[in-house]
């Protein structure tokens, strides 16, 4: 976005009182809860859509984008009954509908959300509208892999004005599938198609990340049959029926790493209750190899600045078990505090270095580069995308007025706030309740100074 149009979209937001000024400069210590992961809990929702009986989550967070699966859920005939203090769903599926056409454009926004409904639709109601998707900007996110994948099943796929009308004049049938690259979604999505199409499906380079092994895990408590094989490869053979499931989200991984950035960046203290040590491994060695410690306990981890000077490291992000990119954005802002030359080079997403302007406005000294500067190439060698960064620090930042571009870079640019010396505006926050649940109460729990 160009240095205009954001101001002319703080102006904006400021008419609406959609900011939040930080007084930094503050150590973020105390202790904070965190609750069933975003990126798993919306899509357990959708797998929901297959049970003919009613299904529990629990441990389910108030953000805003399970209030928009719900509301496409209910869309789509579903009865869905939310508890947001106890964290509990209940969604009963057995009687689902065609949604209105506008109403479902209307209600996804900006959720990714939908192009998941295709398969369980198509098994339920043997067609699908999904509307033009939305998400955060942080690349081209295409969905070719999810239509190829589609297809291959038998699937048929027509453009229409606003969407994608989706078919399957002769019933879904199990296939071979291998994905392009290990992506989550599609992934989810071969999943979702595969459980009741007709014989049986192997997906190979499938995305392995602990939030697709708990869905697995759903699906199955649901009567399906997945095998997961060594290599990326799943086996599924279909079923006809699937019920209701019982089950309990796994914790936000995206989310502790985030507060986990904010202790280190601010030199601070935080105890994160329900954090798990066995879906963050890679991040604790990096949180520890940059200086920072942790203490893991039953109830979840103690992130904490130990003393010392913080040290440089070589960072690149990858698909499951590698250093997640959403752990990227708010962890850059940590490696501003360390002594010497971080090199970050995102592999996963072309584009998601943008919240990067904003924290050099704020002193911070952070240099992009075209070329993979990890200890391999990627997808974007040849691309031309700035998608590797070289980070010098340890650098004072002090507050200025910006503008939240995305989820993870807007949590990313209230850890430079509140670590900043100074007042900052933090334009756009609405945004950064989608995944993070109630990122102002916490702050404040943990001695920010914000309001
Ligand atoms: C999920 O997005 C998450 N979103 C993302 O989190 C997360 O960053 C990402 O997985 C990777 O972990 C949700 O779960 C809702 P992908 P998804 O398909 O599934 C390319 C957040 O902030 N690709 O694994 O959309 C794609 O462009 C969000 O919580 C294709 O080329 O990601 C990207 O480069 C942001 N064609 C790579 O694969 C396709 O059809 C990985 O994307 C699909 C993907």
């Amino acid at each position: 976005m160009s240095e205009n149009r954001v101001v002319d979209e703080m102006e904006h937001l400021e008419k609406l009182g959609d900011y939040l000024v930080v007084r930094g400069n503050k150590a973020l210590n105390g202790e904070i809860t965190v609750r069933g992961a975003k990126n798993f809990v919306s899509k357990c929702m959708v797998a929901a859509l297959l049970g003919k009986t009613p299904s529990v989550l629990k441990n389910v967070p108030d953000i805003r984008d399970v209030q928009v699966v719900s509301d496409l859920l209910r869309l789509h005939g579903c009865k869905v009954d939310y508890a947001p203090k106890e964290g509990i769903i209940h969604i009963d599926a057995t009687n689902i509908s065609h949604g209105e056409v506008a109403d479902v454009s209307t209600l996804a926004g900006s959720s990714r959300i939908p192009i998941l409904f295709c398969g369980p639709l198509l098994h339920r109601l043997g067609e699908a509208f999904i509307p033009s998707l939305g998400g955060c900007d942080i690349g081209g996110r295409p969905i070719d892999f999810h239509f190829d994948a589609l297809r291959k099943f038998g699937a048929v796929i027509a453009k229409e004005k606003n969407g994608i009308h989706i078919t399957a004049p002769t019933g879904l049938k199990g296939t071979k599938i291998r994905l392009p690259y290990p992506s989550v979604g599609a992934t989810e999505q071969v999943l979702l198609t595969a459980v009741c199409a007709s014989g049986k499906t192997e997906l190979s380079n499938a995305a392995v990340e602990p939030e697709i092994l708990n869905e697995i895990d759903v699906l199955q408590k649901m009567g399906a049959l997945i095998t997961i094989d060594t290599d990326r490869v799943i086996h599924i053979e279909g079923v006809s029926d699937m019920k209701g499931f019982a089950h309990t989200a796994l914790t936000d991984r995206i989310e502790v790493a985030s507060w986990a950035s904010a202790a280190l960046s601010t030199y601070g203290d935080i105890f994160i209750s329900g954090a798990k040590q066995s879906h963050m491994t890679t991040f604790l060695n990096v949180f520890r190899k940059v200086g920072g410690e942790f203490d893991i306990r039953d109830e979840g981890i103690r992130f904490y600045y130990p003393g010392g000077k913080l040290r440089s490291i070589p960072l690149e992000t990858d698909v499951h078990p590698g250093f997640m990119t959403d752990w990227q954005q708010p962890f850059a802002v940590a490696l501003t505090q360390v002594h010497g030359l971080s090199i970050v080079h995102e592999t996963v997403y072309e584009q998601r270095f943008d919240f990067t302007k904003a924290l050099c406005r704020m002193g911070a000294s952070i240099q992009l580069y075209k070329e993979c500067l990890g200890s391999r190439t990627c997808r974007f060698e040849e691309r031309n995308f700035r998608h590797s960064a070289v980070i010098a620090g340890p650098t004072k930042l002090h507050g200025a007025n910006i503008l939240v571009p995305d989820l993870r870079g807007g949590f990313s640019h209230i850890v430079a706030a509140v670590t900043a010396v100074g007042e900052s505006k933090v334009y756009g926050i609405s945004l950064i309740n989608r995944g993070y649940e109630s990122f102002t109460e916490k702050l404040l729990a943990l001695g920010a100074d914000i309001g």
